[in-house]
């Protein structure tokens, strides 16, 4: 899909990854841009982003992408002011890492302050659980983010494509035409299943198929769906690791020794947008080996 004079919404577009793809899409001549994102940025970004193009292309939309409402007034403002959206990167995401089973920190003060013996304890009816599991309430949140909200705001783009050809009489997308949109999935090394990440991996996981779904339900309309699986890319997301976390743990297992840079991740991006033939999930994980 041509990349110049289309129109795109790109959640978490001040993040890391976020941003450097909606500077490239600028920089390579898209008409108009919606920054989309729950951070005060949006505004500064979209300043930056105007003033590196000389002319008006990106609309800030401060918000929460989980918020329907919110959802909802993007697209009919995009369309309205710029034009039809036929590009979706949803971006945005969150980590909220922790095992799934835990035995508890203080459980060896558990017992001591316990009134009764361990001998006595074997007998209770109602032992001590020493174990936490993984909080429901995170656990919806990552799903909340990570999963139903790119799968909502991509849903969106294909409506919005769909309704323009049924108000147009164009019926069902045919071969000869250009594609009308693509949707960009952002998932994870991850979602082969990672140690201490088990909502951040099943929402990854989850997002295949997602995509593979929408990819077929949307070519009726001319949109395609694909899915990036990034691996460690140096955001503010993995800033959030642990110093030395990276160089000690988890460089021996990528092929490359290094971090990837958004910027790379950006350019892979705009190769699965330009490209139709590429379908299905990208991995872009500089080599990486299987952490689990
Ligand atoms: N950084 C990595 O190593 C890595 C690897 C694989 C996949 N990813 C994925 O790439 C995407 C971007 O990650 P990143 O590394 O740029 O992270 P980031 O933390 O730099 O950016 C994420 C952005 O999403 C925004 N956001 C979070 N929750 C939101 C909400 N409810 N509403 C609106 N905005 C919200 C944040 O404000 C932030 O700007 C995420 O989906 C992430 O899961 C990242």
């Amino acid at each position: 899909m041509n990349i110049a004079d289309s129109v795109a919404v790109v959640t978490g577009a001040t993040g890391g990854i976020g941003l450097a793809i909606s500077e490239k899409l600028v920089a390579l001549n898209i008409r108009g841009i919606a920054i989309v994102d729950v951070s005060d940025q949006c505004e500064v970004v979209s300043r930056l982003l105007n003033e590196s193009a000389g002319r008006q292309v990106a609309c800030a939309f401060q918000g929460d992408v989980t918020d329907p409402e919110f959802r909802n007034s993007v697209f009919p403002t995009m369309e309205s002011e710029v034009g039809l959206v036929q590009i979706c990167i949803p971006a945005a995401g969150i980590l909220r890492d922790s095992m799934a089973v835990k035995i508890k920190k203080n459980h060896h003060e558990d017992k001591k302050d316990s009134p009764i013996s361990p001998a006595e304890n074997a007998n209770e009816t109602d032992p001590i659980d020493h174990t936490e599991l993984y909080p429901e309430s995170l656990f919806r949140q990552v799903l909340e983010v990570n999963l139903l909200h790119p799968t909502y705001w991509a849903m969106q783009t294909i409506a919005g494509i769909a309704n323009y050809r049924v108000n147009e009489e164009l019926g069902s997308w045919q071969s000869q035409e250009a594609v009308q949109g693509v949707i960009i999935l952002i998932g994870s090394v991850s979602s082969r299943g990672n140690r201490g990440q088990v909502s951040y991996s099943a929402a990854k996981a989850g997002l295949n198929a997602v995509c593979t779904t929408l990819n077929v339900e949307g070519l009726y309309h001319g949109v395609q769906t694909k899915i990036i699986h990034p691996g460690f890319v140096s955001t503010p997301m993995t800033d959030s690791m642990p110093d030395q976390y990276f160089e000690e743990k988890l460089k021996p297992l990528v092929g490359l020794g290094r971090m990837i840079e958004p910027t790379e991740i950006a350019d892979a991006i705009v190769c699965l947008i330009e490209n139709p033939i590429i379908s299905g999930q990208l991995w872009a994980d500089a080599s990486l080996r299987p952490m689990i």
